[in-house]
């Protein structure tokens, strides 16, 4: 799917444009990978698993712009990326298609300025309009900001996950599992 650009003021007054990824973006989506899974402790991977290259990226890029309830969006200010969240289903299967997976991030430097949520707004949306009933995500238990966004959206945490993550150093976190009825 492809999202028609929309354009919003942060919290500091600078403009945020929220579109969908095109080609063009993949060697600034491989280096964001890497840099925030470098940046927080709760993304999946750790930044030297981040071994895609950019003819990949360009080919997933590709298919979420071609998939017909699959989406991502990407933010940027003055051009600049500065995150992207995304939608899509949980399964090719007909007992799953009212549930959609979705996920957001943001370079630590933009945390924390309403673009997050301005994000998650249009997310949703569209989400909504490409016919799904409901958004799931899991959660790390201690990713407090996300947790208030997901709950400012109206998710509700329907069960925990033990030892949903191990870290490099031995010790585990657990995570929730949060969904939202769209
Ligand atoms: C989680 C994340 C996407 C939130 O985006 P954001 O732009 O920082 O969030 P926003 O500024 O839009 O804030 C949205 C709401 O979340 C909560 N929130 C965000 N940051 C917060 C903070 N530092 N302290 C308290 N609440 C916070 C608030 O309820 C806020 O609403 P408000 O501004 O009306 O009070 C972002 O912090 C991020 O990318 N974190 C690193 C990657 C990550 O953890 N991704 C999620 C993996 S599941």
């Amino acid at each position: 799917m492809t999202f028609e650009e929309i354009s919003v003021n942060d919290k500091l007054g600078r403009t945020v444009v929220i579109r969908s990824a095109r080609p063009e973006d993949a060697e600034a989506l491989v280096e964001y990978m890497k840099t925030t899974s470098a940046e927080t402790p709760y993304l999946i991977r750790e930044p030297e698993e981040i071994t895609i290259t950019k003819d990949d990226e360009v080919n997933f890029i590709e298919g979420k712009m071609a998939g017909k309830r699959e989406l991502m969006l990407v933010a940027t200010i003055d051009g600049k990326h500065v995150g992207n969240c995304s939608f899509t289903g949980i399964a090719p299967f007909n007992r799953f298609k009212h549930r959609c997976d979705v996920a957001i991030a943001l370079y630590k430097e933009y945390c924390g300025c309403g673009i997050g949520k301005a994000m998650f707004e249009t997310l949703l949306g569209a989400a909504k309009k490409a016919g799904y009933e409901q958004a799931e995500l899991e959660v790390v238990a201690g990713n407090k900001n996300a947790i208030a966004l997901y709950e400012k959206f109206g998710f509700e945490k329907c069960g925990t996950f033990p030892d949903y993550m191990k870290y490099s150093d031995g010790t585990y976190a657990d995570a929730y599992r949060m969904i939202k009825k769209l």
